[in-house]
């Protein structure tokens, strides 16, 4: 047992470089420092350094075979890292950097097999967020930082959440408050002749599409991988972000379905909580209709394992909120603002394994903008399990 220091920074748009130099110091001798970044926390160690990311593994209980992400504080820094840089990178890095994009370059030789999980190309991001800035700039190394939870647990947004996973593990940890995004970077390759999104994060589709013209989405963010497909990123196989709590969705479903959905409204029914309109629709690509039948399945779902005996947990919103009575109900954020659902994703489902709830109802998001990245976060953690309204 180790024990892990803890500082906190006092004003994040004015930092001070004695603030983080002992932190850089013990990056560059092989030891791991969490820190913040846009994105969540990161679990930062030497990316050039093979023993500092075998700790990093160690720490996490992350299989080996699952790659870093090298951080970087300046494009200058990215060179000495890559064999070349492909056109459609330099106009990411120049649209999008610093910021939550990470993009997988072919690796130079600098780069050991032991941070890219034996592969031949390296993931490269220059987050915004200025104590990372700052930190990767002062170690004067590349850092390799995947997201600082444990394997398998909701990636850590707050300091708080990294210290639960990660104290007596690592050196040291740098409170620089929650994070502003919430979910980890949009991964892109760009070492193939279309690039392609190996993970929806904040720079989104939509953005991607609009410097580079045509991109391609790996299959295994859509749905669940059939046990012979490979994803192009090893990390997207496991079963991550997953709760304690068995967590089911629930969905509108295409064209037919919905209006047999909606064709439930109907006497006693319509006199429900879930039935009170939420004023939500427009604003946010979905029908009244479907929303109310997605709210009035959550409701009876959850409400038959109630009777059953276990405890519950609900995933709402700001708008739907006063259309629950059962279970422990919590707002994931408002459907209005995608940025506040991502926001507040991974500590909601951290605060379900702290309340010990049984089962998880959620309501679920339109998939375009940033709602790709919330979709994949949320079927990935409740294992696909998705019920269709
Ligand atoms: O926002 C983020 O990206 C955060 C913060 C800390 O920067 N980091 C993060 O790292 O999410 P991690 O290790 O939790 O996720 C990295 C993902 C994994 O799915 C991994 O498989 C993929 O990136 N990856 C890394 N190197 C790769 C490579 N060379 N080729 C394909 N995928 C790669
Ligand atoms: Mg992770």
């Amino acid at each position: 047992f180790r024990s892990t220091k803890r500082i906190i920074i006092e004003d994040r748009n004015h930092i001070k470089d004695e603030e983080l130099k002992e932190a850089a110091g013990i990056l560059r001798s092989g030891g791991l420092v969490a820190f913040p970044t846009e994105t969540v926390y990161g679990l930062g160690g030497n990316a050039l350094d093979e023993d500092a990311a075998r700790k990093i593994y160690a720490a996490k209980g992350r299989p080996s075979d699952n790659p870093l992400i090298a951080h970087v504080s300046c494009v200058e820094e990215v060179e000495p890292l890559v064999k070349e840089i492909p056109e459609a990178g330099r106009k990411l890095m120049e649209a999008f950097w610093p910021g939550p994009l990470t993009m997988i370059f072919p690796k130079s030789e600098k780069v050991p097999y032991g941070t890219t999980g034996g592969l031949d190309t390296v993931a490269i991001r220059m987050p915004d967020d200025p104590v990372a800035n700052r930190l990767i700039a002062l170690a004067g190394v590349p850092v390799a930082a995947p997201s600082a939870n444990t394997s398998g647990r909701p990636s850590p947004t707050t300091a708080d959440h990294v210290w639960q996973d990660m104290n007596g593990r690592i050196d040291m940890i740098i409170d620089g408050g929650p994070v502003g995004i919430g979910v980890e970077s949009t991964i892109v390759d760009v070492s193939s002749a279309v690039p392609a999104v190996l993970r929806p994060g904040a720079i989104t589709m939509e953005m991607l599409e609009e410097v580079l013209g045509e991109v391609s989405v790996d299959p295994a963010i859509l749905g669940p991988l059939s046990a012979d497909v490979r994803p192009k990123a090893p990390g997207m196989k496991y079963k991550h972000y997953a709760p304690k709590a068995d967590l089911t969705l629930v969905e509108p479903g295409t064209g037919a379905d919905r209006e047999s959905g909606a064709e439930q409204v109907t006497g006693a029914e319509q006199k429900t909580g879930a039935d009170r309109n939420t004023g939500a629709a427009q604003e946010t690509g979905l029908e009244e209709t479907q929303l109310q039948a997605m709210i009035r399945k959550v409701r009876e779902l959850s409400r038959e394992k109630i009777e059953a005996g276990y405890k519950v947990g609900v995933i709402c919103t700001d708008e739907s909120r006063d259309c629950y009575t059962d279970g422990e109900v919590r707002s994931i954020g408002a459907r209005k603002s995608q940025a506040s659902v991502a926001h507040n994703l991974y500590a909601l489902l951290r605060e379900f394994d702290d309340l010990g709830v049984d089962y998880i109802f959620s309501e679920s998001f339109p998939k375009d903008h940033l709602g790709q990245a919330i979709m994949n976060r949320l079927s990935k953690a409740a294992g696909y399990k998705i019920v269709k309204v």
